[in-house]
């Protein structure tokens, strides 16, 4: 079984990445660091930075490339609190300086792809904006939560969407107070077959080592390093070299 080659998965978030919040930040990193973020503090959040984060959503893949996702921008404070109350009473919510509902164009989901469009598709486009969303503000050193407990008809009317559209995800951005503990998650081998349905492997991590093992040892050495003096970095990259030589064989 061939392996991932670790350049495919180690490429930079480029136009989303900013030199001071994160000189060295590539994708694996934001995937697997960013966490749900329900606390922030008063600062406001930069104009420049939601522009970044809304063309990181827009970025995203969709089904015959129809960017069927409408992303409405809300600052006002009144509204913000409306919101988290139709959010089942998340008031901490509110508290985000800005919320942006990513809402669906129906009409063409429907028009395009019929129900499979209008049932699978647009939530699918949807979330895939919202998660690219989610990782863009993470690598902006911003704080962000992808939010689907909502009363839908009262989140529409506050933000006075037509009927032909879907409010799919609200995402509350704003600069964090916290920092969680990364929640559990499923071992490799209770979440993935090989082959066919039910098929477990007995050494899950034996074959895809790279992502328990070495993966982990890079990217904690390339954090370290990132608070380190040029030579004990230049030190790290070589001691990762050497692993990324060693998973290739
Ligand atoms: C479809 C969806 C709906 C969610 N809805 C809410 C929500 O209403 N409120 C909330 O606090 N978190 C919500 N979350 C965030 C999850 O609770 C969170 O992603 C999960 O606990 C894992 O934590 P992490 O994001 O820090 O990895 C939602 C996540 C998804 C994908």
């Amino acid at each position: 079984m061939g392996r991932t080659p670790f350049s495919a998965i180690c490429f930079s978030v480029k136009f989303i990445k900013r030199e001071s919040f994160c000189p060295s930040m590539d994708l694996f990193e934001a995937m697997i660091e960013r966490r749900s973020i329900r606390k922030f503090t008063d600062e406001p959040v930069a104009w420049g930075d939601v522009v970044r984060i809304i063309e990181a959503g827009m970025s995203a893949p969709s089904s015959g490339n129809l960017q069927n996702w409408r992303l409405i921008i809300v600052t006002d404070e009144a509204k913000r609190k409306a919101i988290a109350e139709a959010s089942a009473q998340q008031y901490w919510m509110g508290k985000a300086p800005v919320l942006i509902a990513v809402c669906s164009d129906m009409d063409k989901m429907r028009k395009f792809y019929g129900i499979r469009g209008e049932r699978l598709y647009a939530i699918q486009n949807c979330a895939a904006a919202v998660e690219n969303m989610l990782l863009a503000a993470y690598s902006l050193g911003l704080g962000a939560c992808w939010i689907g407990a909502f009363d839908e008809n009262a989140v529409q009317r506050v933000l006075e969407n037509p009927d032909s559209t879907r409010i799919e995800a609200i995402v509350p951005i704003g600069h964090p107070d916290e920092s969680p503990d990364s929640p559990s998650r499923y071992s490799i081998e209770t979440l993935c077959f090989f082959e066919k349905w039910g098929n477990r492997m007995k050494d899950m991590p034996g074959v895809l080592w790279d992502f328990d093992v070495a993966g982990k040892a890079i990217r904690k050495g390339r954090k370290a390093g990132s608070s380190l003096s040029h030579h004990s970095r230049h030190l790290i990259e070589k001691i990762a070299g050497k692993i990324k030589k060693i998973k290739k064989k």
